[in-house]
């Protein structure tokens, strides 16, 4: 009987270095007296294998048999689970014809799986979009409209809060494909979206936060032209007729590093390009800005155009987005301002004395300096000084001593990172003060939201921002699985049926060790706040302090134990190196350019500081998704002067921790759908399918693992209850 399973003429795969898996088939099978069994394949190379087992093995199905093929009938299912065979290389196969037959989207029980395809397909227009109104997943193919549909159908039945978690690697697709679903949101109820420029209806203002976010967040990376590097989570707000009334964002973790330091190839956020290609020439003596970006030290390292991207009619579209989401032009000119200080800001010249290590500023024939200072409202003799100069204050004795040139270049470019970020703060806080405003807050009855999250990242080398990207990837997964896993193991338990219990991997463990009581983040935070502490007495912590029983399998011995760090990740193991982890989690600039922002005799700078300056500290900045936002009053206002600032101050992964537990707890409160994006080919070309890559992201997602769970021991989901309903 077992034997059967293996009969001649079986259809079965073998793995492949180069496909990740072939097709063979079985030539012959004999069954010997004690149970043994010798089976020969021969396989798609034409080449002959010979495998000796039992029929214990057999029956269990054994790992060390080659996994058996589906029928051809099945080679296309829309769903995976339907599978009768599910093994990897049979979702593999029917994830690859699907796309080859120009099918993105597939089902894997509850996620729907889209696979880039890195050219325009016509399956995002209005007429489609009306298609799959008002339709249930039975009646059409998959999409991303039948999840955007399954929401919004799911919020005007039960009137709650729904979520849409779109995850997948950089260049997997997220952002499109989460433009896709809130301009699904944005025309299904009126039928077609106003669009005229001038329009300002409110679905036209949710959708123009993404050229603005994009502009200011999105920048060109080895992986993707258009990379976001934030974390975004937009609620649509709808009333009680499911018309939509607002909006509001949250933001994860801009990169930083960016504004001073590209990566060959790589280039810094959109919206400098577009400043200095896109300014009338009016504002473009005003700023003293080159067209000629490659005389800007924070431009210049990195390649500057991306193909089919004009960066001057982007600019255009920035500002109209920035108009109709209510940021006039005069706070536009103010923004622009601020960035053509930035650029001026990086080219000013440090240098160091010839007899000394002592770093020097010159502050009276420094051009730069000169410009930046004038257009950031500060006094360029004062930023020179306490740019070259640190004041110490011990036991109330305050003295200066001298910056060597590195760290006096490392203030200076922590100052543009803190404008920058800061910049990008305020526009949020803007965008969500007019966008879900008391009126929109009054209406709101449910909403939808998308969150689009950067994906689990392991590169050459991994830093500060790959370490809290892939905690937020543990929290989701987390999440992710006790969805499906636990979820569906307690529906079986309780209706009785019997099944193998399946392992699934618990993440728990990573988790302690990262945001736990005495894990990485807490050492991280305690050695940032030690005036002494640096990256080297870091690991040494790290290194004496996470190697306990309790963390073990977890914290692993490293081969670099004093540069680096291990973690052992559900989706695989990363080496963190320790270089400018502190100076990255303190992400803040030092206490006298403090006074110097928050007292710039440019108003708007003092207003974007201020808001830099109470992220993490002021509860409004912080405010759990669902409850309004304000701009700082000024009672929070903190008076400026070194006394008042010297408190303990948020760093950037304290920040980022509390910011992902209110998210986590917003998530709960929600009905959560879920999109996994497939980026099918590294060199992001149309219609290019990598098997083992796939393969890899498959892995890394869950996906495979759901499978395995849904399909165990039971031929489908419905429960009884559903059955008898239908
Ligand atoms: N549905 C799609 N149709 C066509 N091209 C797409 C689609 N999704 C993504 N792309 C292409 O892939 C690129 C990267 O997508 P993006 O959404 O920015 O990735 P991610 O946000 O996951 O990093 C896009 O700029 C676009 O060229
Ligand atoms: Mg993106």
């Amino acid at each position: 009987m077992a034997a059967s399973i293996y009969s001649k003429g079986t259809k079965v795969w073998f793995e492949d270095k180069e496909r990740g898996w072939i097709s063979g088939e079985v030539l012959s099978t004999s069954v010997h007296p004690d149970e043994s069994v010798d089976i020969t394949f021969i396989n798609e190379r034409q080449r002959e294998i010979s495998l000796r087992t039992t029929l214990k093995d057999i029956t269990n199905n054994a790992r060390n048999l080659p996994p058996l093929c589906n029928a051809q009938e099945y080679e296309q299912v829309d769903d995976l689970t339907h599978l009768p065979h599910l093994n990897e290389p049979s979702i593999l196969q029917v994830m690859l014809n699907r796309y080859s037959q120009q099918q993105l989207y597939t089902y894997s029980g509850i996620v729907l799986v889209a696979v880039n395809p890195f050219a325009d397909v016509p399956i995002y227009g209005q007429d489609v979009i009306q298609t799959y109104a008002g339709r249930n997943r039975d009646e059409l193919r998959p999409h991303l409209f039948t999840i955007a549909e399954e929401a919004y159908g799911a919020m005007q039945s039960d009137s709650q809060n729904q979520t849409i978690i779109v995850s997948g690697e950089s260049g997997a697709g997220k952002t499109e494909s989460a433009k896709y679903i809130m301009r699904y949101m944005a025309s299904v109820k009126s039928g077609s979206i106003h669009d005229t420029a001038t329009s300002t209806s409110v679905e036209h203002q949710v959708l123009a936060t993404n050229p603005i976010l994009e502009a200011f967040g999105n920048a060109k990376t080895s992986r993707n032209d258009n990379s976001s590097r934030f974390g975004k989570y937009i609620q649509i707000l709808f009333d009680d007729q499911s018309s939509i009334v607002g909006a509001r964002i949250r933001t994860y973790l801009l990169e930083r590093s960016r504004i001073s330091f590209q990566q060959r190839s790589e280039r810094n956020y959109h919206i400098f390009y577009q400043l200095c290609e896109g300014v009338s020439s009016e504002e473009r003596a005003n700023f003293g800005l080159d067209a000629d970006t490659t005389g800007y030290r924070y431009l210049s390292s990195s390649s500057i155009k991306i193909d089919n991207v004009d960066d001057a009619t982007n600019f255009s579209a920035t500002r109209q987005a920035l108009s109709v989401v209510g940021i006039d032009e005069e706070k536009q000119l103010a923004i622009f301002r601020l960035l053509a200080g930035i650029l001026h800001l990086g080219n000013i010249e440090v240098t160091h004395r010839r007899d000394a290590k002592d770093s020097i500023i010159d502050d009276k024939n420094d051009a730069a300096l000169q410009k930046a200072m004038e257009l950031l409202g500060i006094d360029p003799v004062e930023f020179a000084k306490c740019t070259t100069k640190k004041l110490i204050d011990a036991r109330g004795e305050k003295f200066s001593s001298a910056r060597t040139m590195d760290q006096a270049i490392g203030v200076r470019d922590g100052v543009a990172k803190f404008i920058y970020s800061s910049i990008f703060d305020w526009l949020v806080l803007r965008i969500n003060e007019s966008l879900s405003a008391d009126e929109a807050v009054q209406r709101e009855k449910s909403f939808i939201a998308v969150l689009d999250i950067y994906g689990f990242e392991h590169f050459q080398t991994n830093s500060f921002e790959q370490f809290c990207i892939n905690y937020a990837n543990e929290k989701l997964q987390q999440q992710f699985i006790s969805h499906v896993f636990k979820l569906e193991q307690a529906e079986y338990a309780e209706e009785a049926i019997d099944w193998t219990t399946i392992e699934f991997s618990d993440n728990q463990p990573c988790i302690n060790l990262i945001e736990g009581k005495l894990g990485i983040i807490a050492l991280l935070d305690e050695e940032s706040r030690l005036a002494t502490g640096t990256d080297e007495s870091l690991i040494d912590k790290l290194n004496s302090q996470l190697k306990t029983p309790e963390h073990k399998p977890v914290f692993k011995d490293h081969l670099h134990g004093n540069e680096a760090f291990l973690v052992a990740h559900y989706a695989g193991d990363v080496s963190y190196n320790i270089d400018g982890f502190l100076e990255k989690n303190r992400g803040t600039v030092p206490d006298e350019h403090k006074f110097l922002l928050t007292n710039s005799t440019n108003s708007f700078l003092r207003e974007v500081a201020e808001v830099g300056f109470n992220v993490g500290v002021d509860p409004h900045l912080h405010t759990a998704p669902g409850s309004p936002t304000k701009l700082v009053s000024p009672k929070n206002h903190v008076a400026p002067g070194l006394k008042a600032v010297s408190g303990r101050k948020p760093t950037q992964a304290s920040i980022f921790k509390s910011s992902l537990l209110t998210l986590m707890d917003a998530l709960q409160k929600t009905e959560i759908h879920y999109i996994r994006c497939i980026k099918p080919n590294e060199s992001k070309r149309p219609w290019g399918f990598d098997s083992p890559l796939v393969l890899a992201q498959l892995r890394a997602c869950g996906v495979l693992e759901t499978i395995r769970i849904t399909s165990a021991g039971y031929p489908t989901r419905w429960t009884y209850e559903d059955f008898a309903a239908r």
